[in-house]
């Protein structure tokens, strides 16, 4: 496996520059990329079983667009995951809300989906609109009955172990208003009966309340013969105002591809990616030149220098949230950064799925 060499990238670059990428009608360039070297799937480290089976299905001769859907599907469907899908953290109210997007390199089409309840897969949703409609986003109420149209089943996404987590953030919010802290409530005198079916999800509690969770999945994929996609879906920023829509389904924020270049996707405090369009900004970068990883780092100090407001930034220069960047280039090259030490993501090549150490702003890890 051979990786071009700082003289080729810069030669790409030059090249690209000259012939004018993106001008009607002209060639498109060459980028390093294109000196393509197989098969590869990379996730958010959440994804490694996304990873797995997107690979399997690129090299199956599966569409890139539904090798990531049908990898990020395993994701939604896993009521273990808090962060997506079925058993995703709901909003304030306690209804889960899901956003997902799906891009097709070989099209350059997205479909997506934001503010969606009841479907366990909104990323299926999302490259529905991608195949059957002239739009790119679709949201809320209208997102839903797409659904319906489309033949998808609606459930009651809430597990007995999110309502329960909602319930003790809920009740923990505050002491002023008419719930009872868990340390405001008397113990009782015995035993507390709790329905045999509703047991697991007790046990599955924690002892403090979850504050902010923004976890998500994204995967992307590139198939044997080149051609990228890319999908993220989430349940979005746990607690959140009913219809806050994060970075996820917006194209260029959460989750980005170019067929000639590579794909990118993110994790982490969307409101903070929304405000820098970092995979579009990922995926530009590998196109003049910078390698996966270093176009991850670059995304990421970008997202720490605009970080201006003073509630989102500690005194030593680091701030109060993560993000995190995914980026797979055209030849198969990948890679992934953080704002903290110690992140890390999936890949899956003909080497098998594993995960892979990511790169990071910072060099200490997230405090607690
Ligand atoms: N990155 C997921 C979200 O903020 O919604």
């Amino acid at each position: 496996m051979t990786h071009p060499s700082r003289r080729d990238l810069l030669v790409a670059a030059s090249a690209a520059a000259v012939l004018g990428r993106g001008v009607v009608g002209a060639p498109r360039p060459r980028h390093t990329g294109d000196a393509h070297r197989g098969a590869v799937c990379v996730a958010s480290a959440n994804g490694l079983p996304a990873t797995r089976r997107a690979y399997e299905l690129v090299t199956d001769g599966y569409d890139p667009a539904d090798a990531v859907v049908q990898g990020v599907r395993i994701i939604e469907d896993d009521p273990s995951d808090t962060s997506v899908g079925l058993g995703g953290l709901p909003n304030e109210d306690g209804i889960v809300e899901l956003d997902a997007c799906v891009m097709h390199g070989p099209t350059h089409k997205c479909g997506a989906v934001a503010s969606l309840q009841n479907i366990r897969n909104p990323a299926m949703v999302a490259l529905h609109v991608l195949r059957r409609t002239d739009h790119c986003l679709l949201v809320g109420e209208g997102a839903l009955r797409f659904a319906r149209q489309m033949g998808f089943q609606e459930e009651n996404l809430l597990t007995e172990s999110t309502r329960l987590e909602w319930l003790k953030w809920r009740e923990n919010m505050s002491r002023e208003d008419d719930r009872l802290n868990d340390d405001e409530r008397d113990e009782p005198v015995g035993k507390v009966w709790v329905d045999p079916d509703r047991r697991a999800g007790l046990d599955r509690v924690r002892a403090r309340p979850i504050q902010h969770q923004t976890g998500t999945v994204h995967c992307s994929a590139i198939t044997p013969a080149g051609d990228i996609a890319s999908c993220t879906s989430t349940s979005g920023l746990s607690w959140k105002i009913p219809g806050r829509v994060g970075d996820s389904p917006i194209i260029g924020a959460g989750n980005y591809c170019d067929n000639n270049i590579g794909a990118a996707g993110s994790t982490g405090r969307g409101e903070a990616n929304l405000a820098n369009l970092s995979s579009f900004l990922i995926v530009e970068l590998m196109g003049r030149g910078m390698t996966p990883t270093e176009a991850c780092l670059e995304a990421a100090r970008r997202v720490v220098a605009n970080t201006k407001e003073h509630r989102l930034r500690r005194a030593d220069g680091t701030v109060t949230f993560d993000l995190k960047f995914y980026a797979l280039r055209k030849d198969g090259a990948f890679g992934g950064a953080t704002l903290w030490k110690g992140g890390s993501f999936a890949v899956c090549d003909e080497r098998g799925a594993r995960i892979e150490p990511a790169a990071s702003v910072f060099d200490i890890a997230a405090p607690e």
